[in-house]
C-alpha cells in the first residue's frame, strides 16, 4: 500500500497543468485530492479522470486570492474526507508588463493571487493541522522567478520571491507543531500559462540546460516527493525543477 494512503490532500489549481498533474499523481500514490480551482468544468474533470484510474478525489470551487474562500475550501475538505493532512498551493496567474505600465491593478492582481493565495491556503491549513492535531505538510509553488528578475515580471517577481520567503519563515514557526512546508520553483513548464505564442516558448526552451520546456509531471513528481516520508528532512526550502535554468547563462 502506497505512503500516501488516505492522506487528504488539497491541490489548488488543479484544473491545469502542474496542479492537474499533481492532483493524478498523489490520487494514484493513494492520498485522497480535493481538487480545487475557480474553474470548475476543469477541476471536475481532474476529478472524472482521478475516479476512472480507481482514486478518491472530490471538487471545490474557490478563489485563492480570496480569504473567505479559501477558509471555506479547508472547512468543506475536513466535513468531507474527515482530516486535512496536505495543501498543495498552487494556483496562480502571470500578467506581463514592462514595469512603466505596471498599474496598481496589474501589480494587484497577481499578488492577489500569486502571494495572497499562498498565504491563505498556509494559514487556514496550518490553523486547521494544528486544531486537529496533525502534524501535516504545506507545500507551495514559487518559480525561477522567485529568485531571479526577468523584464515584464516586476508583479511576479515580487510575489514569487514572497513564496520562497513564505516557505522558510512559515517552516519556522509551525516547526514545532510537526507541520512541515517546503517548495517548488519550476522553470518554464509547458502549460496553458505560456499562452500559444509558439516563437516565445522557443526562446524560453532553449534557457534549460536541455533545450526544452519542461512537462508539468516531472513538476508533479517533485512534489508528490516532498510529501512524502523520504522528504521529512526538507523544511523551508524552496527546491528548483528547472532543468539548470537557474545555473547557467548562454
Ligand atoms: N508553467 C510555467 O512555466 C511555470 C513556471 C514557474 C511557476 N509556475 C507556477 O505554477 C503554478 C501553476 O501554473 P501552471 O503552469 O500549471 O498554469 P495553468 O494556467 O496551467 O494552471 C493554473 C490553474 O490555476 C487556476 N487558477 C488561477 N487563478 C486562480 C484563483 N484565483 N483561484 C483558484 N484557481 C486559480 C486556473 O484556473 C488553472 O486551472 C502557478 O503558481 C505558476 O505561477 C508555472
Amino acid at each position: 500500500m502506497s505512503e500516501l494512503h488516505g492522506k487528504v490532500i488539497i491541490v489548488t489549481g488543479a484544473g491545469s497543468g502542474i496542479g492537474r498533474e499533481t492532483a493524478l499523481l498523489l490520487a494514484v500514490q493513494g492520498a485522497f485530492i480535493v481538487a480545487a480551482d475557480f474553474n470548475e468544468i476543469a477541476a471536475k474533470e481532474v476529478v472524472s479522470l482521478i475516479e476512472a484510474a480507481s482514486g478518491t478525489a472530490d471538487f471545490y470551487k474557490a478563489d485563492v486570492s480570496k480569504g473567505d474562500e479559501v477558509k471555506g475550501l479547508i472547512d468543506w475538505t475536513v466535513e468531507r474526507f474527515g482530516t486535512l493532512n496536505g495543501i498543495f498551493n498552487n494556483a496562480g496567474i502571470g500578467l506581463v508588463k514592462p514595469f512603466l505600465e505596471m498599474d496598481p491593478e496589474s501589480y494587484h492582481r497577481v499578488i492577489n493571487v500569486n502571494q495572497h493565495g499562498v498565504y491563505y491556503g498556509m494559514y487556514y491549513a496550518a490553523k486547521k493541522m494544528v486544531e486537529l492535531q496533525v502534524e501535516g505538510t504545506i507545500v507551495n509553488t514559487a518559480s525561477i522567478y522567485g529568485t531571479m528578475a526577468a523584464v515584464g515580471s516586476f508583479n511576479y517577481n515580487a510575489a514569487k520571491a514572497a513564496v520562497v520567503m513564505m516557505t522558510k519563515s512559515g517552516a519556522l514557526e509551525l516547526a514545532e507543531h510537526g507541520i512541515r512546508v517546503a517548495g517548488v520553483a519550476p522553470g518554464f513548464i509547458d502549460t496553458p500559462i505560456l499562452g500559444g505564442n509558439e516563437e516565445r516558448k522557443n526562446r524560453l526552451a532553449a534557457q534549460h540546460m536541455r533545450g526544452k520546456l519542461i512537462q508539468p509531471k516531472k513538476v508533479a513528481s517533485v512534489v508528490a516527493f516532498l510529501f512524502s516520508e523520504g522528504a521529512t528532512a526538507i523544511n523551508g526550502q524552496t527546491i528548483p525543477v528547472d532543468d539548470g535554468y537557474l545555473s547557467f547563462k548562454k
